[in-house]
Formats: C-alpha cells, structure tokens, sequence
C-alpha cells in the first residue's frame, strides 16, 4: 500500500533552504511511490493563535476555556475549517514530517499555533487517548529542523545548546498524541550573507546536505525510532517506577541533574 505523507512546512519564504527541503522532500516521496500532501502554513495565512474569535459556537459563551471549545465544536462537527482541514491531513497520513527553521530555540510561532489549535482535545487527544493509546498510534512523524549555528556550537557543550535536547518537548507532544518519533533530521550552519568564494562554498555545504537529505527520506525505515517511557514504567501517580528506565534528562529518577 502507498505511503501517506503529510509535510508541514513553516516558513515564510519559498525560496528558503526549508523550501527547498519541504519540496526535495515531495519529490523524493513521490519518486518513492507515496502521496504527499503539504501544508504549506505561511502560504495559507494559517493563523496560529488559539483564540474565541475561531469558534462559532460555544459551550461556554462567559468564559473561554480552550480545552472545553475544542471538544465540544469537534463533538458538534463545528471545529474551524482551517483546523479541520489540517486535522483531515493529519489523520489521513500515515508519516507527517515538519520542516522548519529553528526560532529563538524552538518552533517558529505559527508552527506552534498550528499545534495549538490542530492538536485539539476532543480530536487529537483526550485524558485516555494519549501516548500509546494516542489517536495517532501508528503513524510516524519526524523534524526536520535547520539551525543557523554550526554543529559544533549546537552540541552538548557548544554555546547554543544541545538542539537534540532543545527538540524534546516538541518530540513529546508527538509521542502524546500517540505518533512513533523519528529520530529527527538537524540540518546545521543554514545561513545567508555569504559573498564570493565564501557563498560558493556555501552552496556546496547546502547542495551536499540535500543529497543526504534525499538519501535520508529514500530509507526511512532505517532511522531510528525515539526511545520514550511505556505505559508499564509509570506507577498509579503517573511517577516513574523506581527501575523503569530513563531516557532524557527530562523525566529522570534524580531531581538534581548530574552535571559534569
Ligand atoms: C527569529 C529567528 C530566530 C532564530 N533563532 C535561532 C536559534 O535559536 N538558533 C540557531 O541556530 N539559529 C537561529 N536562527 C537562524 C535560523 O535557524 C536560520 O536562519 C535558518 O535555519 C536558515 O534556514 P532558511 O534559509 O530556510 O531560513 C534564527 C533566525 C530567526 C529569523
């Protein structure tokens, strides 16, 4: 059976290196036989803000609460139709990649709103239909994320801190509404101003990363898939059991970290 792909792709410039990587990235599952889909956010003014002006209808009219609006228009079928054209996509897919350029040490502002507002409780997720139970079991999703600083300055002891832990958060929203985690794509030193030899050289880092890039999307079964905590290691309090294993800095046996 084909593969399902969605691409989300966050950034306001088609000619972007993301751009660039959001359509080497059709193509290359095209090439592979797949359908591809892509949600090109900033082409489609996707507006990230979760916001009471998005919904018609109102459980509560007094008093926004986001949670109790998103189930209640996705059980009424009422959801915005800018929300449930992206959900429609996500469902529908059965890999979703998001391209993006790293902003201030995270997702730029629309790709968050998109998770805010698309990821909605009632539809993406519920109190019993998260992680392994999470709607979007199944399915796999990856970053594919470029920095503006160099590897080594985004590494464990580089100045920029390590992007691998940076994207973690972004990892466990993911693994909450249910997707297997690719280990992600990090596409490092994608930065403009270059001039004469300097951006010829440049070009070649970038044409060289594509490739990889190509190569990476060719076989993607062989990336691994994020390691996260199962069901079985979380006492009744929903703490980690005192063998279960640890996988991040992030959810740990110690409160101090053991730096050094
Ligand atoms: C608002 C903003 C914030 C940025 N923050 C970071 C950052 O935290 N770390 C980093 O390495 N680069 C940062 N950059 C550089 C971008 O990551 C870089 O320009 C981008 O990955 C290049 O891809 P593009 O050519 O497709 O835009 C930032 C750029 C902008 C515009």
């Amino acid at each position: 059976m084909e593969m399902k792909v969605l691409i989300v792709l966050a950034h306001p410039e088609p000619q972007s290196f993301n751009g660039s990587l959001a359509r080497l990235a059709e193509e290359t599952f095209v090439t592979g036989g797949a359908e591809v889909r892509i949600s090109d956010l900033y082409s489609r003014q996707f507006e990230p803000d979760e916001h009471a002006r998005h919904f018609s209808q109102r459980k509560n009219p007094i008093r926004f609460d986001v949670q109790t609006e998103q189930r209640f228009n996705h059980h009424q079928g009422t959801l915005p139709v800018d929300v449930t054209r992206e959900i429609d996509d996500v469902l529908w897919a059965d890999f979703v990649m998001l391209q993006f350029p790293l902003w201030w040490f995270g997702l730029p502002a629309i790709l968050k709103g998109w998770m805010d507002r698309v990821f909605a409780y009632g539809a993406l997720y519920t109190g019993s239909h998260c992680f392994q139970a999470g709607v979007c079991r199944g399915k796999r999703a990856m970053l594919s994320v470029t920095t503006g600083s160099p590897a080594e300055v985004c590494a464990h002891n580089g100045q920029e801190g390590d992007t691998q832990l940076i994207l973690w958060p972004i990892h466990y929203a993911l693994h909450y509404v249910g997707f297997s985690v690719l280990e992600p794509s990090l596409i490092t030193g994608v930065r403009g101003g270059y001039a004469g030899n300097d951006a010829a050289i440049q070009d070649r880092y970038l044409d060289t990363r594509l490739l990889e890039q190509r190569l990476r999307l060719t076989n993607l079964d062989s990336i691994p898939v994020i390691p996260f905590n199962a069901e079985s290691d979380w006492n009744d309090r929903r703490k980690l059991k005192p063998r279960a294993p640890v996988y991040s800095p992030f959810i740990r046996h110690q409160a101090k970290l053991l730096l050094s």
